[in-house]
């Protein structure tokens, strides 16, 4: 990256949100959407589980954004023969100075693919999630801490089940984010063919736009958009009534309300407003929750997914009303919000009616 950027306000961090996913997308064709969702889920300084089949761009995704956001990128085969040393790195002797040195994992990194970890046993589970959590290493005695920003994009492949170690949910807990890319419409898919055979085998080229200090900027300007009280008390209620859901066994965990309400920040940032409106909360409520529950056991019979299940509860609880863009602040079109009556992009704040 060039000179470095001075972003100071939620502003100025959607403005660079918006060049750095125009530039992601001259890499992956027709994802905008999981693209924006993904840069939510950094911006929330949250870690995202991107569950697909093969072939449908996670790899890519990835290193795109590491690429455009200026990055150390690292990617991380798991498989069933992995040690936690392989990830987190080990002591090792040094004989030209007789020394025991420790030699960093590929977990040191600021972007780590970390590739099926449905593959590998718990115990490196475990380790890449420590990490994910305590953002630093456990290792030879010592607590080493990881570089910042420390975003894991993890894969796992939801068809094969043979030799695979399904995520216990208290660590799918550890996720912001659980989302899928999904298949390219016939067009689309013609037109990332068409790309390819336009350019030739290299790679399309990306600019860095961004580098490890201005992520971190960008993850201050989010705390500087405003949480109203009946935001919170939204979130809360929606993630009481998973917990009180006839069909669900365990409910949103606190750091899953937690996550919906950095998440719904980071989602108004994205949509150029420095205020948080219900809309924000429902549109990342599922991806951020539904792999957290734990259903009853015959809802796997019955094909009821977490999704429909938090679809439903949203559904029923009542959107707040009236939430208004705070005393100065100013809506994405210019004009200041007027008694909570529109919202940045025209439709009302209130939601629908209960
Ligand atoms: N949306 C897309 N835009 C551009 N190229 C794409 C897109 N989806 C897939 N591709 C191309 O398809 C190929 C496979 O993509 P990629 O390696 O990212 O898949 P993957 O999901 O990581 O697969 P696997 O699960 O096997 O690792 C790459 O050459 C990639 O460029
Ligand atoms: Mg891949």
């Amino acid at each position: 990256m060039a000179a470095p950027l001075n972003i100071e306000t939620p502003a100025d961090a959607a403005a660079l949100c918006r060049d750095v996913l125009d530039e992601a997308g001259k890499a992956v064709v027709g994802k905008r959407e999981a693209l924006e969702l993904v840069l939510t889920g950094i911006l929330a300084s949250g870690h995202v589980l991107l569950e697909d089949l093969p072939g449908l761009g996670k790899t890519l995704l990835a290193r795109t954004f590491a690429a455009v956001l200026g990055l150390d990128f690292a990617r991380v085969q798991f498989t069933p023969d992995m040690l936690p040393a392989d990830l987190t790195g080990a002591a090792v002797y040094d004989p030209r100075t007789s020394e025991v040195v420790f030699r960093p994992g590929p977990v040191f990194t600021q972007l780590l693919l970390a590739d099926e970890i449905n593959r590998t046993p718990p115990k490196t589970q475990a380790a890449l999630l420590e990490a994910m959590e305590e953002q630093q290493v456990s290792a030879d005695g010592e607590s080493r801490p990881l570089p910042r920003p420390f975003i894991v994009l993890a894969t796992d492949n939801p068809i094969e089940y043979e030799g695979t170690y399904p995520l216990p949910e208290a660590q799918l807990d550890r996720f912001a984010l659980r989302m899928r890319l999904g298949y390219l419409s016939a067009e689309l898919e013609g037109e990332m063919i068409g790309r390819r055979l336009s350019r030739g085998a290299a790679p399309p080229e990306l600019r860095a736009l961004a580098g490890p200090r201005e992520v971190l900027a960008m993850r201050d300007c989010v705390e500087k958009v405003h949480v109203d009280e009946g935001i919170v008390r939204y979130a809360v209620a929606v993630s009481a009534a998973t917990r009180a859901h006839a069909k669900i066994t365990v409910g949103a965990s606190s750091r899953a309300t937690l996550g919906v309400v950095q998440l719904a920040r980071a989602r108004a940032l994205l949509a150029d407003r420095d205020y948080v409106l219900p809309e924000d909360v429902k549109a990342v409520a599922v991806p951020a929750l539904a792999h957290r529950l734990v259903l009853q056991p015959e809802m796997w019979v019955r094909q009821v997914t977490g999704e429909d299940l938090v679809a439903e509860v949203l559904d029923e609880v009542p959107v707040p009303r009236g939430i208004a863009a705070p005393n100065g602040s100013t809506a994405a079109n210019g004009s200041t919000a007027a008694n909570g009556s529109t919202a940045a992009n025209g439709s009302t704040a209130a939601g629908r009616a209960t």
